[in-house]
């Protein structure tokens, strides 16, 4: 079991949920494309690794069927996509087939079946608050160097924004490239925020530079 920053129960084990920061913690797994390790399956990659409560439910329907369709998307930025629950493989297999039917949607990634729960604990997605028998809507940013970037965790009732996930995946790249910041509501396109100064020189400089100067440690540019 996990223990929270609230200090949730610990029986037996205790571990710490994967942060910002941390590396991603290696697995090996069944999925729908067959078994794969983790590691070597990212194939140096960003990853974003999400888990949802359960096969054959409405609202995990349309957030698995939703990242199928904008998969292309998550290509052009150096992406994959996986999936996690505890369902059994034999039950990911059926969904999926009947996801292509009713939704026309092939889902183009693998989906882990993670009866055994290890990976649900190895990333602390079940939340014994919200349910002790399924995972939540846990997603994580996961950059090529198997760092975890950003971490995202909605209940069971309530569908993850695609829009969102792009969004913070635009963000730590555009971020990681150009050595800046993004702001509230940033999408790709807008100004970015340039990271304060640190030094009275670097305060002068900034002074010259071309700007939108709202203060000395507040200043935004266009990329
Ligand atoms: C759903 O995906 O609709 C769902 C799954 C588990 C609990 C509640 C809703």
């Amino acid at each position: 079991m996990y223990e929270s920053m609230a200090g949730g129960t610990a029986t037996g084990v205790t571990r710490l949920m994967p942060r910002i920061g941390d590396v991603a913690p290696d697995f090996t797994a069944q999925t729908t494309h067959g078994e794969i390790r983790f590691s070597d399956w990212q194939e140096g990659k960003w990853v974003v690794l999400f888990s949802h409560p359960a096969d054959f439910t409405p609202v995990c329907s349309t957030e698995l069927t939703e990242l199928g369709r904008r998969y292309p998307e998550f290509q052009k930025r150096n992406a994959k996509l996986i999936g996690v629950s505890v369902d059994s493989i034999h039950s990911h297999l059926a969904w999926v087939q009947n996801l292509s039917r009713i939704m026309g949607v092939r889902i183009p990634y693998p989906l882990v079946a993670d009866s055994n729960r290890a990976v649900a604990e190895l990333y602390g997605m079940i939340h014994p608050g919200e349910t002790t028998t399924a995972t939540v809507r846990a997603l994580f940013f996961i950059d090529p160097k198997r760092s975890i970037r950003a971490v995202i965790y909605y209940p069971l009732n309530i569908g993850r924004s695609v829009d969102e996930i792009e969004r913070v995946l635009d963000a730590l790249q555009t971020a990681d490239k150009n050595g800046v910041a993004c702001p509230v509501n940033w999408r790709p396109g807008d100004k970015v925020v340039v990271p304060p100064p640190k030094t009275e020189k670097e305060v002068d400089q900034r002074l010259d530079a071309d700007y939108e100067k709202l203060d000395f440690y507040l200043c935004k540019k266009t990329l």
